[in-house]
């Protein structure tokens, strides 16, 4: 009988990343445990500081190195190039389908600073590609299936950018 590959769904890995961070969690309350309640408190605080920067760095590896969201949200020159300053700052397309495509929309709304979208849909946007009317988002808007990690990583870094014209 030949052999089935069994991929892990989405739900089991969400589950076995949960586990990993509640082992994780687990592990630094015995370390915190071991010191000083003191101690503990500033290694705690510490901690959030960093895993922040480190989600925001993950974020920004999403956004501009595996989702591209720039090639459509950032303007660029002649030479390609995002405009300077204008990272995510929402965009004219310059480039459209060479047959028509229903719901085709030539703009890309500004999404540094996240000003058009609350936290909220945001995550409904990049994990169900349902926009915050409810409906698939327009094209060339990707239906994008993230992890609620990544999606979180990705609205984490978005919020820490300045939003255009500001
Ligand atoms: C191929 C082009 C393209 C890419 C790549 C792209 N987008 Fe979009 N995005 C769009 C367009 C076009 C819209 C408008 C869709 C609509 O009107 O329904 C949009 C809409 C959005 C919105 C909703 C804004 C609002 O006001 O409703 C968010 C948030 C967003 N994109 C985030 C992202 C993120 C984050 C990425 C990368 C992970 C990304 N997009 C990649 C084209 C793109």
């Amino acid at each position: 009988m030949p052999q089935t590959l069994s991929l892990p769904t989405p739900a089991a890995r969400h589950k076995a990343e949960r586990d990993v961070a509640e082992l994780r969690f687990v592990r630094s309350g015995l370390l915190g445990a071991s010191c000083s309640a003191i101690m503990a408190l500033s290694l705690y605080g510490r901690g959030t500081a960093s895993s922040k920067r480190s989600q925001i760095a993950r974020g920004r590896y999403l956004v501009q190195d595996v989702g591209k969201c720039g090639d459509c949200h950032s303007p660029h020159n002649a030479r390609g190039q995002v405009v300077p300053g204008e990272n995510l700052a929402g965009a004219r397309l310059d480039f459209r389908p060479i047959r028509s495509v229903p719901g085709w929309v030539a703009t890309a709304p500004p999404i540094a600073g996240l000003p058009t979208v609350t936290v909220g849909e945001a995550m409904r946007l990049l994990t169900q590609a349902t926009d915050k009317n409810g409906r698939p988002p327009a094209p060339p808007m990707p239906y994008y299936q993230m992890s609620r990690a990544d999606a979180a990583a990705v609205i984490e870094y978005l919020q820490s950018l300045e939003p255009a014209g500001k």
